[in-house]
């Protein structure tokens, strides 16, 4: 496992959160557009200032590599959501993430929304307790429910 911190995401991240999110491969993956710069920080001065959004910036030998965040929507009230630069991809960033998170948001059930096709996403989601709650066509949501 990576040794990897969480913390609390600073306005100096914010630069490097917006880069990571217009990669194409990775928007490709997930179930969410690019946002334009303005929208970006827009969303992220709304989140840094509700106290219902819990956001970790994760960091990897020094470097902001990406983000893991839980926030409460819809019927799935409790949901996470992470992110990682692409070029951190494939070294157990994601996986170790999300379990070092859930010590954190002791929270449950957890749910996550996944695309059908990511399935480095679900695989981060299954090493990690999570298994399929709502099947659909194209999307998934996952649930950990202990
Ligand atoms: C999905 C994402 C978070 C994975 O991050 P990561 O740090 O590379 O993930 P890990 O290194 O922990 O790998 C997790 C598992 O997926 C596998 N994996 C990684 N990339 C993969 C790919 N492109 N295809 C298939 N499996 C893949 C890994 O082998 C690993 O499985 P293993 O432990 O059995 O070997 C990252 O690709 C990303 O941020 N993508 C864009 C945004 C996104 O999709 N976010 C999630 C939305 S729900």
């Amino acid at each position: 496992m990576p040794k990897i911190l969480l913390r609390p995401v600073t306005e100096t991240d914010l630069p490097i959160l917006f880069q990571q999110q217009l990669e194409p491969e990775a928007v490709a993956m997930s179930t969410y557009p690019a946002k334009d710069r303005g929208e970006f920080m827009r969303h992220w001065e709304g989140i840094l200032k509700n106290k219902n959004v819990t956001a970790r910036t994760i960091i990897y030998k020094d470097k902001v590599t990406g983000h893991i965040i839980c926030w409460k929507e819809g019927k799935y009230e409790q949901r996470i959501g992470y992110w990682i630069g692409k070029e951190f991809w494939r070294r157990g960033i994601a996986s170790t993430a999300v379990a070092e998170f859930l010590l954190l948001m002791k929270t449950r059930p957890l749910f996550a929304e996944v695309a059908n096709h990511n399935l480095a996403s679900r695989r981060v989601l299954e090493k990690n307790g999570f298994s399929i709650h709502d099947e659909g066509g194209k999307i998934s949501m996952y649930k950990l429910e202990k």
